[in-house]
């Protein structure tokens, strides 16, 4: 791409690759036709689509129309091999399902990965409050439950949104009632509770730290809406913002981006909130804004690399800090290429801004760090080219293209 175009027009977000690789696992609870809809075509859609067939269901995407259809057999089966687990670290979120659905799962280990260590240890002590037996053999995470799961009370030791989500997904065909306390609160858990509710499962609480489950004898399958990507659409408004555009993301949903659009508003952008969307308009440098990460409602990591890209070309300097995954750093090394002032304190970053970032060849080291290089190179001088882009289509469709719609001088190469 050849930095210094400003981005400006419409783009529409998608339903969320965070929030539809679970409704695809979710789908497993019942046995029949469930249909998801504005279902974005990227790469981790794909690779949970070809798990679920290897769990022996039939799974038909259709990318124009947005809609995907899974129909799930009486006995799936339970078995998920390393080859997909590793590619997508979120399969993992088959275990809670398919515990509950087949009292057992063999789950291959996702191992490390680019952004850090992420631990299961939650996945695994909450499975097992619920009755079941866990075990690591051969390089598989097998959990059995014969008899099927008991409802219990789990008090997290921190809101994560896996072990929330499994948790979530084993305890609605459990026996009794299931709390779990301390649960994560993304728009994304809302969403896959909104769906198992329209399955016939009995959740209250949602949208809160405290869930409250009432185990039900079986679902029906759903024909539901993923929620909008909120991380797309938070990275066109980085964009907007630092291309000094003016940027209308439609079927995006403003408050899930609370904090990150009060910090554009604070780096001198204009954010007006519409039916549908958002409409980001900026005119001048952005000025540096202060990140501290945390889990919803608080600044998501998701956006963290590219307000980091953002703080590197505004005016002063910030600190940002990262409280959810050690390694997401690591793409700071890739945009000192471009010039970027950034130095690393453990997890802390502070970041001068410099008028002007120079082109170069940077490497995206995941699929955050990858949109955060590309806004970076849009505003670079010259041309930067950005390998291992397969990173970025794991979260984004036609990231490319929508960037040329915009006004980006950019290609797709190879
Ligand atoms: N953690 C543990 N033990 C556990 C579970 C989590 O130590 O049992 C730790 C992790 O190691 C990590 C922190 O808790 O340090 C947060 O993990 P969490 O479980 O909340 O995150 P996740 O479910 O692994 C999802 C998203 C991430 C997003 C985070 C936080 C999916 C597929 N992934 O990961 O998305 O950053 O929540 O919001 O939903 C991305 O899209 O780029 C991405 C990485």
């Amino acid at each position: 791409m050849v930095g210094g175009a400003r981005l400006a027009g419409e783009v529409r977000v998608d339903g969320a690759k965070n929030s539809v690789l679970k409704l695809m696992a979710a789908a497993l609870l019942a046995e029949g036709r469930t249909t998801l809809r504005e279902v974005p075509h990227i790469l981790d859609v794909e690779i949970m689509g070809e798990l679920l067939r290897r769990l022996g269901c039939e799974v038909e995407h259709n990318e124009r129309e947005r809609i995907l259809v899974i129909d799930v057999p009486s006995k799936p089966s339970h078995q998920a091999d390393y080859d997909l687990v590793r590619k997508m670290r979120a399969s993992i979120c088959v275990l809670g399902p398919l515990v509950a659905r087949c009292g057992e799962a063999d789950i291959a280990l996702p191992g490390g990965d680019a952004i850090g260590s992420r631990g299961l240890d939650m996945h695994v002590a909450g499975l097992e409050r619920l009755g079941a037996s866990v075990a690591v053999e051969h390089g598989f995470l097998i959990a059995t439950a014969p008899h099927g799961l008991t409802g219990t009370q789990i008090r997290l030791d921190f809101p994560s949104v896996g072990a929330t989500e499994n948790l979530l997904m084993a305890s609605v065909l459990a026996t009794g009632s299931t709390v779990i306390d301390n649960a994560a609160r993304e728009p994304e858990i809302g969403d896959l509770c909104r769906m198992l509710v329209g399955m016939g499962a009995l959740i209250d609480g949602i949208g809160s730290s405290t869930l409250e489950i009432e185990g039900v004898e079986a679902l029906r399958p759903v024909d539901h809406t993923v929620v909008a990507d909120r991380i797309v659409a938070g990275t066109w408004a980085v964009g907007a913002v630092m291309t000094q555009g003016d940027v209308i993301v439609r079927n995006a949903v403003a408050s899930h981006l609370d904090i990150a659009l009060d910090k554009l508003t604070s780096a001198g952008a204009s954010v007006e909130v519409l039916d549908d969307g958002f409409r980001v308009v900026m005119n001048q440098r952005p000025t540096a804004v202060d990140i501290v990460t945390l889990p919803f409602p608080g600044f998501p990591t998701d956006l963290q690399p590219q307000f980091i890209a953002l703080n590197a070309i505004a005016d002063g300097s910030a600190l940002v800090t990262e409280n959810l995954f050690e390694a997401r750093f690591r793409f700071v090394s890739e945009l000192q290429r471009l010039g970027a002032d950034v130095r690393i304190d453990g997890h802390h970053a502070m970041v001068r801004g410099r008028a002007e970032l120079s082109g170069a060849p940077v490497e995206a080291t995941d699929v955050r760090a990858g949109a955060g290089l590309v806004l970076a190179g849009l505003v670079a001088d010259g041309v930067t080219t950005v390998t291992e882009v397969h990173h970025v289509d794991r979260g984004y469709a036609h990231f490319v293209e929508n960037l040329q719609v915009l006004g980006a001088d950019i290609r797709r190469v190879g």
